[in-house]
């Protein structure tokens, strides 16, 4: 096939910076403590293999998914180490944890029963997590379930309980009496865990909140995941870690329109030319991620100046006002999330405006945008 070259718009992953933010979390580690690098998502939208390999070249070797199709993914590009599936696994999966050597997360008493018939049918022992529910409301055993499970577990001789774990509900708020109380129950199930005879080796609580804001004695693993990607997990924290965004998404003026006074813009006129414009036309839209909330209100970095979206988003375009930017001219690159000429837009910005988490923002960038990774190897 031709090799043709891409529409001017793409998405840089900044290696260098991921391994800023991993160090950051390094450095909140206690000493006996190892970091579980969350990279299910696509590596939060950056890129599960490329980020996964950068993050084992600077000396992770334990890394958590959602899924088996992304824990497969990471198998299939050649990475061998721990791999945790967060969202457990399900009916007819079995066989697939054992042949790629895959950790499940233990939800409840059926999928562990599934998987020891499998394991004991080929004559295997699989590591599993348990995963107790400490307040979180989601998944997981909550205390009854487990004290009831606990004496079949241990006489499931296909299984190895390698981990025990939990999740924060408000870990994002550094105040929360939540988190205590989480932190209280979650010792409290492990000392079930103990006295029933099941010595899990490793132990973890702490998301990216939990890593930045509380503390985890018992924990010998910490498992963060928005803040290596340079988001911030809450508010709060906003002067307590050192981030730096690791994605910047850039796109390439396609078209300078001057515009006289009065003219409507993009779809539904919601913006009319208050005197004569030049306008700046992008070459994309929320089918790209970019939503289309921040009609009329996102910004881009151009030339050094900050440049704001005029007009409906569409599917494939935005328009910006580039009035004030005489050398704005066709080709020219617009950052619209990263940094760019000691400016820079945060995917906290963008989730200010959208009422949303950084997370969001990072999981929808689409995957037509490539991903390009710096510095390249
Ligand atoms: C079970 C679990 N652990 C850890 C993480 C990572 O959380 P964060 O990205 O807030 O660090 C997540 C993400 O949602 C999760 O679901």
């Amino acid at each position: 096939m031709m090799n043709y070259p891409h529409r001017p718009t793409w998405a840089e992953i900044d290696l260098s910076a991921l391994q800023h933010n991993l160090q950051q979390a390094v450095n909140l580690c206690s000493t006996k403590q190892r970091l579980l690098a969350v990279v299910k998502a696509d590596a939060y939208g950056h890129g599960a293999v490329p980020v996964t390999q950068a993050l084992q070249s600077f000396g992770i070797c334990d890394f958590a998914v959602a899924t088996l199709e992304e824990a497969l993914e990471l198998r299939h590009a050649g990475i061998t180490d721990n791999l945790l599936v967060l969202g457990s696994c399900f009916p007819g999966q079995e066989g697939a944890f054992l042949q790629y050597d895959l950790m499940p997360v233990l939800l409840d008493r059926e999928t562990a029963v599934r998987l020891n018939v499998v394991a004991v049918e080929q004559s295997r022992q699989l590591k599993v997590h348990l995963k107790v529910d400490s307040g979180m409301g989601r998944v997981g055993f909550l205390p009854r379930q487990l004290q009831e499970f606990l004496p079949q577990l241990r006489q499931l001789d296909g299984l190895v309980v390698e981990g025990f774990m939990s999740h924060l509900a408000c870990g994002d708020e550094l105040n929360s009496t939540v988190t205590t109380a989480q932190q209280g129950q979650f010792r409290t199930m492990l000392q079930m865990v103990r006295e029933a005879g099941i010595k899990p080796r490793e132990i973890h609580l702490n998301n990216s909140a939990g890593l930045s804001g509380w503390e985890c004695p018992e924990c010998t693993l910490s498992r963060p995941g928005i803040m290596l990607y340079g988001g911030l997990p809450g508010a709060d924290f906003s002067t307590k870690l050192d981030l730096q965004p690791v994605m910047q998404l850039r796109s390439c003026i396609a078209q300078i329109r001057q515009v006289p006074a009065g003219s409507g813009i993009s779809y539904g006129h919601s913006y009319y030319a208050p005197d004569d414009m030049t306008v700046a036309v992008m070459p994309i839209g929320y089918a790209d991620g970019y939503n289309r909330l921040l009609s009329n209100c996102g910004q881009g970095i151009l030339h050094g100046e900050r440049v704001p979206v005029i007009g409906r988003v569409c599917m494939d375009w935005i328009m910006l006002d580039v009035s004030h930017i005489p050398a704005a001219a066709v080709g020219d690159c617009v950052t619209l999330l990263g940094s760019a000429d000691g400016l820079v837009i945060t995917g906290d910005d963008w989730a200010e405006q959208l009422d949303t988490i950084p997370y969001e923002i990072f999981c929808r960038i689409g995957n037509r945008v490539p991903r390009r990774y710096l510095p390249e190897s």
